[in-house]
Protein backbone atom coordinates (compact mmCIF):
# COMPACT_ATOMS: atom_id res chain seq x y z
CA UNK A 1 0.00 0.00 0.00
CA UNK A 2 1.26 3.17 -0.64
CA UNK A 3 2.04 5.53 2.39
CA UNK A 4 -1.26 7.79 3.17
CA UNK A 5 1.04 10.66 3.38
CA UNK A 6 1.34 10.65 -0.46
CA UNK A 7 -2.13 10.31 -1.33
CA UNK A 8 -3.68 13.27 0.93
CA UNK A 9 -3.55 16.40 -0.19
CA UNK A 10 -2.47 19.78 1.13
CA UNK A 11 -5.01 20.65 3.75
CA UNK A 12 -7.64 22.35 2.16
CA UNK A 13 -8.31 25.70 3.02
CA UNK A 14 -11.38 26.76 5.64
CA UNK A 15 -13.58 29.74 5.31
CA UNK A 16 -12.00 31.24 8.45
CA UNK A 17 -11.80 34.97 7.32
CA UNK A 18 -15.10 35.25 6.45
CA UNK A 19 -16.84 36.87 9.54
CA UNK A 20 -14.07 39.70 9.62
CA UNK A 21 -14.76 41.21 6.62
CA UNK A 22 -17.34 44.93 6.32
CA UNK A 23 -20.30 44.12 4.37
CA UNK A 24 -20.21 46.96 2.84
CA UNK A 25 -16.89 46.42 0.90
CA UNK A 26 -16.40 43.18 1.12
CA UNK A 27 -19.31 41.93 -1.86
CA UNK A 28 -16.87 42.22 -4.44
CA UNK A 29 -13.31 40.36 -2.99
CA UNK A 30 -15.60 38.10 -1.25
CA UNK A 31 -18.47 36.51 -3.93
CA UNK A 32 -15.36 36.35 -6.26
CA UNK A 33 -13.66 34.24 -3.51
CA UNK A 34 -16.89 32.14 -3.36
CA UNK A 35 -17.34 32.02 -7.27
CA UNK A 36 -13.34 30.55 -7.32
CA UNK A 37 -14.17 27.96 -4.36
CA UNK A 38 -17.35 26.85 -6.58
CA UNK A 39 -15.37 26.46 -9.80
CA UNK A 40 -13.03 24.61 -7.89
CA UNK A 41 -14.87 22.28 -6.41
CA UNK A 42 -16.45 21.44 -10.06
CA UNK A 43 -13.24 20.44 -11.39
CA UNK A 44 -12.75 23.90 -13.53
CA UNK A 45 -9.62 24.94 -12.28
CA UNK A 46 -8.86 27.29 -15.35
CA UNK A 47 -12.03 28.96 -13.62
CA UNK A 48 -10.78 28.60 -10.11
CA UNK A 49 -7.32 30.33 -11.22
CA UNK A 50 -8.47 32.98 -12.56
CA UNK A 51 -11.02 34.04 -9.70
CA UNK A 52 -8.61 33.27 -7.01
CA UNK A 53 -6.07 36.13 -8.90
CA UNK A 54 -9.24 37.70 -9.57
CA UNK A 55 -10.25 37.88 -5.84
CA UNK A 56 -6.76 38.59 -4.48
CA UNK A 57 -6.36 41.93 -6.73
CA UNK A 58 -9.63 43.32 -5.92
CA UNK A 59 -9.03 42.12 -2.13
CA UNK A 60 -5.75 43.92 -2.40
CA UNK A 61 -7.82 46.88 -3.86
CA UNK A 62 -10.03 47.70 -1.26
CA UNK A 63 -7.61 46.33 1.48
CA UNK A 64 -9.54 43.28 2.53
CA UNK A 65 -6.95 41.51 3.40
CA UNK A 66 -8.59 38.97 5.27
CA UNK A 67 -10.10 37.54 2.20
CA UNK A 68 -6.50 38.20 0.33
CA UNK A 69 -4.66 36.11 2.64
CA UNK A 70 -7.16 33.60 2.50
CA UNK A 71 -7.59 33.65 -1.52
CA UNK A 72 -3.99 33.24 -2.35
CA UNK A 73 -3.82 30.33 0.77
CA UNK A 74 -6.29 28.51 -1.64
CA UNK A 75 -4.65 29.44 -4.38
CA UNK A 76 -1.59 27.74 -3.24
CA UNK A 77 -3.22 24.48 -2.48
CA UNK A 78 -4.42 24.87 -6.32
CA UNK A 79 -0.95 25.49 -7.69
CA UNK A 80 0.08 22.73 -5.67
CA UNK A 81 -2.38 20.14 -7.18
CA UNK A 82 -1.00 21.09 -10.85
CA UNK A 83 2.51 20.45 -9.65
CA UNK A 84 2.85 24.53 -9.73
CA UNK A 85 5.38 23.92 -7.11
CA UNK A 86 6.74 27.33 -6.94
CA UNK A 87 3.87 29.90 -7.29
CA UNK A 88 2.02 27.39 -4.59
CA UNK A 89 5.01 28.04 -2.28
CA UNK A 90 5.08 31.78 -2.98
CA UNK A 91 1.35 31.96 -2.63
CA UNK A 92 0.71 30.35 0.56
CA UNK A 93 4.04 32.77 2.17
CA UNK A 94 2.66 36.09 0.92
CA UNK A 95 -0.86 34.37 2.66
CA UNK A 96 1.37 34.36 5.71
CA UNK A 97 2.96 37.45 6.05
CA UNK A 98 -0.52 39.39 5.09
CA UNK A 99 -2.01 37.29 8.38
CA UNK A 100 0.40 37.85 10.30
CA UNK A 101 0.88 41.46 9.57
CA UNK A 102 -2.43 41.89 10.71
CA UNK A 103 -2.11 40.45 13.76
CA UNK A 104 -4.74 37.07 12.51
CA UNK A 105 -3.38 34.23 14.22
CA UNK A 106 -6.36 31.94 12.73
CA UNK A 107 -5.22 32.62 9.48
CA UNK A 108 -1.93 32.62 9.66
CA UNK A 109 -2.20 29.16 11.71
CA UNK A 110 -4.08 27.87 8.19
CA UNK A 111 -1.09 29.58 6.04
CA UNK A 112 1.10 27.34 8.06
CA UNK A 113 -0.95 24.23 7.77
CA UNK A 114 -0.97 24.51 3.84
CA UNK A 115 2.73 25.12 4.48
CA UNK A 116 3.88 22.25 6.27
CA UNK A 117 1.18 19.98 4.18
CA UNK A 118 3.93 20.52 0.69
CA UNK A 119 6.68 19.80 3.10
CA UNK A 120 4.77 16.78 3.77
CA UNK A 121 4.44 15.94 0.03
CA UNK A 122 7.84 17.06 -0.79
CA UNK A 123 9.64 14.30 2.21
CA UNK A 124 10.03 17.12 4.76
CA UNK A 125 8.68 15.44 7.57
CA UNK A 126 10.90 17.50 10.47
CA UNK A 127 10.47 21.11 8.43
CA UNK A 128 6.22 19.68 8.40
CA UNK A 129 6.32 18.76 12.40
CA UNK A 130 7.79 22.16 13.70
CA UNK A 131 5.38 23.85 10.91
CA UNK A 132 2.57 22.47 12.53
CA UNK A 133 3.23 22.60 15.92
CA UNK A 134 3.92 26.63 15.16
CA UNK A 135 0.33 26.46 13.55
CA UNK A 136 -0.94 24.78 16.66
CA UNK A 137 0.56 27.22 18.58
CA UNK A 138 -0.98 30.62 16.64
CA UNK A 139 -4.46 29.09 15.68
CA UNK A 140 -5.23 26.32 18.66
CA UNK A 141 -8.02 28.19 19.72
CA UNK A 142 -10.23 27.73 17.10
CA UNK A 143 -11.46 23.91 17.24
CA UNK A 144 -11.73 24.55 13.61
CA UNK A 145 -8.16 24.75 12.75
CA UNK A 146 -7.27 22.75 16.12
CA UNK A 147 -9.24 19.47 13.81
CA UNK A 148 -7.24 20.14 10.96
CA UNK A 149 -3.94 20.08 12.47
CA UNK A 150 -4.65 17.15 14.46
CA UNK A 151 -6.03 15.58 10.81
CA UNK A 152 -2.36 16.50 9.43
CA UNK A 153 0.04 15.70 12.68
CA UNK A 154 -1.71 12.23 12.10
CA UNK A 155 -1.06 11.99 8.39
CA UNK A 156 2.54 12.82 9.80
CA UNK A 157 2.36 10.33 11.83
CA UNK A 158 1.25 7.78 8.89
CA UNK A 159 4.26 8.87 6.73
CA UNK A 160 6.69 7.63 10.14
CA UNK A 161 5.26 4.37 10.24
CA UNK A 162 3.78 5.32 13.56
CA UNK A 163 0.05 3.73 13.31
CA UNK A 164 -1.32 3.65 16.55
CA UNK A 165 -0.27 7.72 16.92
CA UNK A 166 -1.99 8.11 13.26
CA UNK A 167 -4.83 6.49 13.97
CA UNK A 168 -5.69 8.59 17.47
CA UNK A 169 -4.57 11.91 15.77
CA UNK A 170 -7.35 11.05 12.99
CA UNK A 171 -9.75 10.57 15.72
CA UNK A 172 -9.29 13.42 17.36
CA UNK A 173 -9.66 15.26 14.52
CA UNK A 174 -13.35 13.51 13.81
CA UNK A 175 -14.66 14.39 16.88
CA UNK A 176 -13.29 17.89 16.51
CA UNK A 177 -15.02 18.05 12.77
CA UNK A 178 -18.20 17.08 14.20
CA UNK A 179 -18.19 19.53 17.59
CA UNK A 180 -17.34 22.57 14.74
CA UNK A 181 -19.76 21.32 12.19
CA UNK A 182 -17.62 21.00 9.41
CA UNK A 183 -18.23 17.99 7.69
CA UNK A 184 -15.79 18.54 5.04
CA UNK A 185 -13.17 18.28 7.57
CA UNK A 186 -15.09 14.75 8.64
CA UNK A 187 -15.27 13.86 5.42
CA UNK A 188 -11.38 14.03 5.51
CA UNK A 189 -10.94 12.34 8.91
CA UNK A 190 -13.07 9.16 7.79
CA UNK A 191 -10.44 8.91 4.39
CA UNK A 192 -7.72 8.77 6.83
CA UNK A 193 -9.27 6.59 9.25
CA UNK A 194 -9.88 4.48 5.98
CA UNK A 195 -6.30 4.40 4.74
CA UNK A 196 -5.10 3.15 8.43
CA UNK A 197 -7.73 0.57 8.49
CA UNK A 198 -6.40 -0.58 5.18
CA UNK A 199 -2.94 -0.14 6.00
CA UNK A 200 -3.72 -2.84 9.20
CA UNK A 201 -5.93 -5.16 6.76
CA UNK A 202 -8.60 -4.08 8.44
CA UNK A 203 -10.84 -4.14 5.46
CA UNK A 204 -14.37 -4.23 6.46
CA UNK A 205 -13.44 -1.32 8.82
CA UNK A 206 -11.56 0.68 5.51
CA UNK A 207 -14.77 -0.18 3.46
CA UNK A 208 -17.32 1.69 6.05
CA UNK A 209 -14.82 4.93 6.52
CA UNK A 210 -14.48 5.06 2.43
CA UNK A 211 -17.98 5.03 2.14
CA UNK A 212 -18.10 7.48 4.96
CA UNK A 213 -16.06 9.94 3.35
CA UNK A 214 -17.03 9.66 -0.09
CA UNK A 215 -20.84 9.79 0.29
CA UNK A 216 -19.90 13.37 2.28
CA UNK A 217 -17.71 14.51 -0.60
CA UNK A 218 -20.13 13.51 -3.43
CA UNK A 219 -22.76 15.91 -1.55
CA UNK A 220 -20.37 18.39 -1.00
CA UNK A 221 -19.08 18.44 -4.53
CA UNK A 222 -15.59 17.61 -3.61
CA UNK A 223 -14.13 15.69 -6.60
CA UNK A 224 -10.47 15.32 -5.45
CA UNK A 225 -11.62 13.60 -2.31
CA UNK A 226 -14.29 11.84 -4.43
CA UNK A 227 -11.73 10.67 -6.26
CA UNK A 228 -9.65 9.71 -3.29
CA UNK A 229 -11.45 7.86 -2.14
CA UNK A 230 -12.50 5.42 -4.81
CA UNK A 231 -8.47 5.09 -5.58
CA UNK A 232 -7.63 4.39 -2.00
CA UNK A 233 -11.34 1.89 -1.95
CA UNK A 234 -9.70 0.49 -5.01
CA UNK A 235 -6.57 -0.99 -3.57
CA UNK A 236 -8.43 -2.26 -0.70
CA UNK A 237 -10.44 -4.49 -3.44
CA UNK A 238 -6.79 -5.39 -5.06
CA UNK A 239 -6.10 -6.90 -1.87
CA UNK A 240 -9.07 -8.67 -1.65
CA UNK A 241 -8.23 -10.03 -5.31
CA UNK A 242 -11.57 -8.59 -6.49
CA UNK A 243 -10.12 -6.79 -9.26
CA UNK A 244 -13.27 -5.82 -11.31
CA UNK A 245 -14.35 -3.66 -8.18
CA UNK A 246 -10.64 -2.65 -8.23
CA UNK A 247 -10.43 -1.59 -11.99
CA UNK A 248 -13.72 0.17 -12.10
CA UNK A 249 -12.87 2.71 -9.32
CA UNK A 250 -9.61 3.17 -10.09
CA UNK A 251 -10.65 3.68 -13.42
CA UNK A 252 -13.14 6.29 -11.82
CA UNK A 253 -10.86 7.88 -9.69
CA UNK A 254 -8.32 8.55 -12.68
CA UNK A 255 -11.31 9.76 -15.05
CA UNK A 256 -11.53 12.61 -12.23
CA UNK A 257 -7.79 13.40 -11.41
CA UNK A 258 -7.48 13.62 -15.13
CA UNK A 259 -10.63 16.42 -15.10
CA UNK A 260 -8.83 18.04 -12.13
CA UNK A 261 -5.42 18.07 -14.26
CA UNK A 262 -4.37 16.58 -10.86
CA UNK A 263 -0.88 14.90 -12.30
CA UNK A 264 0.33 13.66 -8.91
CA UNK A 265 -2.36 11.83 -7.97
CA UNK A 266 -2.59 10.07 -11.42
CA UNK A 267 0.44 8.44 -10.75
CA UNK A 268 -1.54 6.38 -8.02
CA UNK A 269 -3.85 5.58 -10.28
CA UNK A 270 -1.79 4.04 -13.12
CA UNK A 271 -0.28 1.60 -10.54
CA UNK A 272 -3.49 0.69 -9.24
CA UNK A 273 -4.35 -0.04 -12.63
CA UNK A 274 -1.42 -1.67 -13.27
CA UNK A 275 -1.59 -3.67 -10.65
CA UNK A 276 -5.08 -4.73 -11.63
CA UNK A 277 -3.56 -5.99 -15.19
CA UNK A 278 -0.97 -7.63 -14.03
CA UNK A 279 -3.10 -9.95 -11.90
CA UNK A 280 -5.67 -10.32 -13.98
CA UNK A 281 -2.74 -11.66 -16.53
CA UNK A 282 -3.01 -8.61 -18.89
CA UNK A 283 0.69 -8.43 -18.58
CA UNK A 284 0.47 -5.58 -21.86
CA UNK A 285 -1.55 -3.23 -20.27
CA UNK A 286 -0.35 -4.02 -17.15
CA UNK A 287 3.47 -2.41 -18.20
CA UNK A 288 1.66 -0.34 -20.90
CA UNK A 289 0.15 1.72 -17.05
CA UNK A 290 3.11 0.76 -14.45
CA UNK A 291 5.22 3.01 -17.14
CA UNK A 292 3.02 5.86 -16.92
CA UNK A 293 3.04 6.05 -13.52
CA UNK A 294 6.82 5.39 -13.32
CA UNK A 295 7.15 8.38 -15.87
CA UNK A 296 4.69 10.88 -14.62
CA UNK A 297 6.13 10.21 -10.74
CA UNK A 298 9.65 10.95 -12.42
CA UNK A 299 8.48 14.03 -13.91
CA UNK A 300 7.14 15.20 -10.63
CA UNK A 301 9.57 14.20 -8.59
CA UNK A 302 7.80 12.42 -6.63
CA UNK A 303 10.39 9.74 -5.60
CA UNK A 304 8.28 7.47 -3.04
CA UNK A 305 5.41 7.44 -6.28
CA UNK A 306 7.91 6.42 -8.66
CA UNK A 307 9.87 3.59 -6.21
CA UNK A 308 6.68 2.34 -5.56
CA UNK A 309 5.25 1.60 -9.52
CA UNK A 310 8.61 0.58 -9.77
CA UNK A 311 8.65 -2.20 -8.13
CA UNK A 312 5.28 -3.07 -8.87
CA UNK A 313 6.49 -3.55 -12.90
CA UNK A 314 9.18 -5.40 -11.42
CA UNK A 315 7.23 -8.10 -10.40
CA UNK A 316 5.36 -8.38 -13.32
CA UNK A 317 9.08 -8.65 -15.27
CA UNK A 318 9.48 -11.55 -12.89
CA UNK A 319 6.25 -12.98 -13.70
CA UNK A 320 7.16 -12.87 -17.18
CA UNK A 321 10.72 -14.19 -16.73
CA UNK A 322 12.44 -10.72 -17.56
CA UNK A 323 14.43 -11.12 -14.46
CA UNK A 324 17.31 -8.69 -15.60
CA UNK A 325 14.73 -6.13 -16.61
CA UNK A 326 13.08 -6.94 -12.85
CA UNK A 327 16.38 -6.28 -11.03
CA UNK A 328 17.42 -3.36 -12.62
CA UNK A 329 14.38 -1.01 -12.04
CA UNK A 330 15.00 -3.10 -8.29
CA UNK A 331 17.91 -1.31 -8.07
CA UNK A 332 16.72 2.12 -9.18
CA UNK A 333 13.98 1.76 -6.58
CA UNK A 334 16.50 1.36 -4.15
CA UNK A 335 18.60 4.27 -5.04
CA UNK A 336 15.63 6.57 -5.26
CA UNK A 337 15.27 5.36 -1.79
CA UNK A 338 18.38 6.34 -0.72
CA UNK A 339 18.34 9.83 -2.09
CA UNK A 340 15.34 10.01 0.21
CA UNK A 341 17.04 8.68 3.28
CA UNK A 342 19.47 11.66 3.00
CA UNK A 343 16.96 14.01 2.31
CA UNK A 344 14.34 13.73 5.14
CA UNK A 345 16.23 10.83 7.29
CA UNK A 346 12.82 10.59 9.45
CA UNK A 347 10.12 9.41 6.66
CA UNK A 348 9.32 6.17 7.23
CA UNK A 349 11.28 4.26 4.33
CA UNK A 350 12.60 1.86 6.37
CA UNK A 351 9.75 0.20 5.92
CA UNK A 352 9.41 0.20 2.08
CA UNK A 353 13.28 -0.28 2.18
CA UNK A 354 12.42 -3.73 3.47
CA UNK A 355 10.09 -4.16 1.31
CA UNK A 356 11.76 -3.66 -1.90
CA UNK A 357 14.82 -5.60 -0.73
CA UNK A 358 12.46 -8.47 0.04
CA UNK A 359 11.03 -8.55 -3.57
CA UNK A 360 14.73 -8.02 -4.51
CA UNK A 361 16.22 -11.08 -2.87
CA UNK A 362 12.51 -13.24 -3.66
CA UNK A 363 13.26 -12.29 -7.67
CA UNK A 364 17.04 -13.37 -7.64
CA UNK A 365 16.02 -16.60 -5.50
CA UNK A 366 12.85 -17.50 -8.02
CA UNK A 367 15.61 -16.90 -11.11
CA UNK A 368 18.33 -18.81 -9.18
CA UNK A 369 15.74 -21.85 -8.31
CA UNK A 370 14.91 -21.28 -12.15
CA UNK A 371 17.79 -21.97 -13.23
CA UNK A 372 18.56 -25.05 -11.22
CA UNK A 373 15.73 -27.08 -12.28
CA UNK A 374 16.57 -25.66 -16.17
CA UNK A 375 19.75 -27.19 -16.00
CA UNK A 376 18.77 -30.23 -14.05
CA UNK A 377 20.74 -29.62 -10.97
CA UNK A 378 18.53 -30.75 -8.38
CA UNK A 379 16.26 -27.99 -6.59
CA UNK A 380 17.68 -26.42 -3.50
CA UNK A 381 21.47 -26.21 -4.02
CA UNK A 382 21.30 -22.70 -3.84
CA UNK A 383 18.71 -22.55 -1.20
CA UNK A 384 21.27 -24.67 0.97
CA UNK A 385 24.40 -22.54 -0.17
CA UNK A 386 22.46 -19.44 0.69
CA UNK A 387 21.84 -20.21 4.45
CA UNK A 388 24.66 -21.95 4.96
CA UNK A 389 26.83 -19.09 3.30
CA UNK A 390 24.69 -16.62 5.57
CA UNK A 391 25.25 -18.15 8.82
CA UNK A 392 29.05 -17.86 8.07
CA UNK A 393 28.99 -14.37 7.19
CA UNK A 394 27.19 -13.68 10.63
CA UNK A 395 30.21 -15.75 12.17
CA UNK A 396 32.88 -13.32 10.53
CA UNK A 397 30.80 -10.68 12.31
CA UNK A 398 29.74 -9.29 8.53
CA UNK A 399 26.82 -6.34 8.78
CA UNK A 400 23.30 -7.11 7.98
CA UNK A 401 24.31 -5.61 4.26
CA UNK A 402 27.07 -7.68 3.87
CA UNK A 403 24.86 -10.94 5.06
CA UNK A 404 22.12 -9.96 2.14
CA UNK A 405 25.01 -9.54 0.16
CA UNK A 406 26.06 -13.13 0.23
CA UNK A 407 22.70 -14.56 0.33
CA UNK A 408 22.04 -13.12 -3.09
CA UNK A 409 25.31 -14.08 -4.34
CA UNK A 410 24.71 -17.52 -3.39
CA UNK A 411 21.61 -17.44 -5.30
CA UNK A 412 23.10 -16.32 -8.34
CA UNK A 413 26.20 -17.61 -8.49
CA UNK A 414 25.90 -19.99 -11.23
CA UNK A 415 23.97 -17.90 -13.25
CA UNK A 416 26.31 -18.62 -15.86
CA UNK A 417 25.64 -22.30 -15.92
CA UNK A 418 22.36 -22.05 -17.85
CA UNK A 419 24.93 -21.71 -20.94
CA UNK A 420 27.12 -24.92 -20.57
CA UNK A 421 25.33 -27.55 -22.37
CA UNK A 422 22.96 -30.11 -20.94
CA UNK A 423 24.78 -32.98 -21.63
CA UNK A 424 27.86 -32.31 -20.00
CA UNK A 425 26.29 -30.04 -16.90
CA UNK A 426 24.26 -34.24 -16.60
CA UNK A 427 27.28 -36.50 -18.01
CA UNK A 428 27.34 -39.77 -15.86
CA UNK A 429 30.77 -40.88 -16.21
CA UNK A 430 34.27 -38.18 -15.44
CA UNK A 431 34.37 -34.90 -17.29
CA UNK A 432 37.02 -34.78 -20.22
CA UNK A 433 39.62 -32.06 -19.83
CA UNK A 434 37.73 -30.49 -22.40
CA UNK A 435 34.16 -30.53 -20.96
CA UNK A 436 35.57 -29.44 -17.58
CA UNK A 437 37.02 -26.10 -19.10
CA UNK A 438 33.85 -25.37 -20.62
CA UNK A 439 32.12 -25.67 -17.08
CA UNK A 440 34.97 -23.45 -16.33
CA UNK A 441 33.49 -20.75 -17.72
CA UNK A 442 30.31 -20.54 -15.73
CA UNK A 443 31.62 -17.63 -13.33
CA UNK A 444 32.56 -15.40 -16.67
CA UNK A 445 29.57 -16.21 -18.22
CA UNK A 446 27.23 -15.20 -15.23
CA UNK A 447 28.90 -12.12 -15.20
CA UNK A 448 28.22 -11.53 -18.82
CA UNK A 449 24.22 -12.24 -17.98
CA UNK A 450 24.04 -9.64 -16.13
CA UNK A 451 26.21 -7.36 -17.90
CA UNK A 452 23.86 -3.86 -17.59
CA UNK A 453 22.29 -5.02 -14.57
CA UNK A 454 23.44 -3.29 -11.28
CA UNK A 455 22.76 -4.10 -7.71
CA UNK A 456 22.61 -2.33 -4.58
CA UNK A 457 25.04 -4.72 -3.25
CA UNK A 458 28.47 -6.37 -4.97
CA UNK A 459 27.39 -9.36 -5.61
CA UNK A 460 29.28 -10.11 -9.17
CA UNK A 461 32.57 -10.49 -7.24
CA UNK A 462 30.91 -13.37 -5.64
CA UNK A 463 30.05 -14.84 -9.00
CA UNK A 464 33.25 -14.53 -10.86
CA UNK A 465 35.52 -15.67 -8.35
CA UNK A 466 33.25 -17.86 -5.92
CA UNK A 467 35.64 -20.78 -7.77
CA UNK A 468 39.12 -19.55 -6.85
CA UNK A 469 41.29 -20.86 -4.16
CA UNK A 470 43.31 -19.21 -1.64
CA UNK A 471 46.82 -21.22 -2.75
CA UNK A 472 45.95 -19.77 -6.16
CA UNK A 473 44.81 -22.94 -7.70
CA UNK A 474 41.14 -21.90 -8.76
CA UNK A 475 39.48 -20.33 -11.73
CA UNK A 476 38.75 -18.02 -13.76
CA UNK A 477 41.60 -15.78 -12.69
CA UNK A 478 43.65 -17.86 -10.43
CA UNK A 479 43.46 -15.57 -7.57
CA UNK A 480 45.53 -15.96 -4.22
CA UNK A 481 45.04 -14.83 -0.93
CA UNK A 482 43.26 -12.11 -0.16
CA UNK A 483 42.53 -11.29 -3.54
CA UNK A 484 39.74 -12.82 -3.36
CA UNK A 485 36.91 -11.20 -2.36
CA UNK A 486 36.14 -12.35 1.26
CA UNK A 487 32.09 -12.43 0.01
CA UNK A 488 33.44 -15.06 -2.70
CA UNK A 489 35.51 -16.81 -0.58
CA UNK A 490 32.37 -18.11 1.93
CA UNK A 491 30.55 -18.93 -1.26
CA UNK A 492 33.35 -20.57 -2.50
CA UNK A 493 33.50 -22.91 0.32
CA UNK A 494 29.98 -23.75 1.66
CA UNK A 495 29.82 -24.54 -2.38
CA UNK A 496 32.40 -27.06 -1.75
CA UNK A 497 30.35 -28.83 1.53
CA UNK A 498 27.13 -28.71 -0.80
CA UNK A 499 28.71 -30.61 -3.65
CA UNK A 500 30.23 -33.33 -1.44
CA UNK A 501 27.65 -34.06 0.76
CA UNK A 502 24.64 -34.13 -2.24
CA UNK A 503 24.27 -37.16 -4.95
CA UNK A 504 26.87 -36.04 -7.84
CA UNK A 505 26.05 -38.14 -11.02
CA UNK A 506 28.68 -39.84 -10.87
CA UNK A 507 29.01 -40.78 -7.08
CA UNK A 508 26.61 -40.80 -4.38
CA UNK A 509 26.54 -37.93 -1.61
CA UNK A 510 29.33 -38.48 1.19
CA UNK A 511 28.29 -38.35 4.98
CA UNK A 512 29.39 -35.14 6.59
CA UNK A 513 32.12 -36.78 8.28
CA UNK A 514 33.95 -37.84 4.78
CA UNK A 515 33.05 -34.51 3.41
CA UNK A 516 34.85 -32.52 6.35
CA UNK A 517 37.76 -34.83 6.37
CA UNK A 518 38.54 -34.35 2.77
CA UNK A 519 37.68 -30.57 3.00
CA UNK A 520 40.42 -30.62 6.13
CA UNK A 521 43.03 -32.04 3.70
CA UNK A 522 42.47 -28.88 1.08
CA UNK A 523 42.44 -26.69 4.05
CA UNK A 524 44.66 -24.20 1.83
CA UNK A 525 41.96 -23.38 -0.32
CA UNK A 526 40.72 -21.15 1.74
CA UNK A 527 41.35 -18.05 4.49
CA UNK A 528 41.87 -19.45 7.91
CA UNK A 529 39.50 -17.60 9.40
CA UNK A 530 36.79 -18.48 6.79
CA UNK A 531 37.62 -22.13 7.44
CA UNK A 532 37.39 -21.33 10.98
CA UNK A 533 33.96 -19.57 10.48
CA UNK A 534 32.95 -22.27 7.95
CA UNK A 535 33.55 -25.30 10.83
CA UNK A 536 31.69 -22.87 13.34
CA UNK A 537 28.63 -22.34 11.40
CA UNK A 538 27.61 -25.83 10.17
CA UNK A 539 28.08 -26.85 13.98
CA UNK A 540 25.49 -24.11 14.98
CA UNK A 541 23.43 -25.03 12.18
CA UNK A 542 23.57 -28.85 13.28
CA UNK A 543 22.66 -27.47 16.87
CA UNK A 544 19.65 -25.41 15.67
CA UNK A 545 18.84 -28.55 13.03
CA UNK A 546 18.67 -31.03 16.27
CA UNK A 547 16.44 -28.47 18.23
CA UNK A 548 14.23 -28.12 15.47
CA UNK A 549 14.84 -24.31 14.98
CA UNK A 550 14.48 -22.35 11.96
CA UNK A 551 18.09 -21.76 11.36
CA UNK A 552 18.76 -25.65 10.04
CA UNK A 553 20.12 -26.33 6.60
CA UNK A 554 17.52 -28.15 4.67
CA UNK A 555 18.47 -31.61 4.42
CA UNK A 556 20.78 -32.57 1.07
CA UNK A 557 19.37 -33.75 -1.64
CA UNK A 558 20.95 -35.09 -4.85
CA UNK A 559 22.68 -32.23 -6.23
CA UNK A 560 24.96 -32.11 -9.35
CA UNK A 561 27.43 -29.23 -8.82
CA UNK A 562 30.47 -30.53 -10.55
CA UNK A 563 32.37 -26.97 -10.72
CA UNK A 564 32.59 -27.23 -6.90
FE1 LIG B 1 29.95 -22.44 -9.49
FE1 LIG C 1 27.36 -23.99 -6.96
Amino acid sequence: MPSPGERVSAPPAQPAGARRLPCTTAVRAADLLRRAREHERAGCTLEALGCYRDAIAEAGRTAEWAIEAEALRRLAVLHHHRSAHAEAREACERSFEIATLNGDRILAAEALNVRAGFAIEHGDIEGARATFLQALELGGASAEIRARIEQNLGVLANVRGLLDEALAHYERALEACRLAGNEHGCALAYHNLGMISADREMWDAADRHYDESQAIAERLGDLHLTALCHLNHAEVYVARQQYDEAKRRAEAALAIFDQLGAQLDKTDAYRVIGVVYRETGRPALAESRLRSSIDLASANGMVLCQAESSRELALLYQQLSRNQEALSLLNAAHGLFSGLDARADLVDVGRKVAQLEATFLAVVREWGQSIESSDSYTFGHCERVATYAAAVARGLGLDDAQVTTVRLGAYLHDVGKIRVPHEILNKPGRLTDDEFDVIKLHPVWGIDLLEGVEFPWDIKPIIRWHHEKYDGTGYPDRLRGDEIPLHAMIIGIVDVYDALTTTRSYRPAMSQETALAQMEQCRGWWRPDVYAAFRLALHALERAAASGADAAAPPPAAVRDRAA
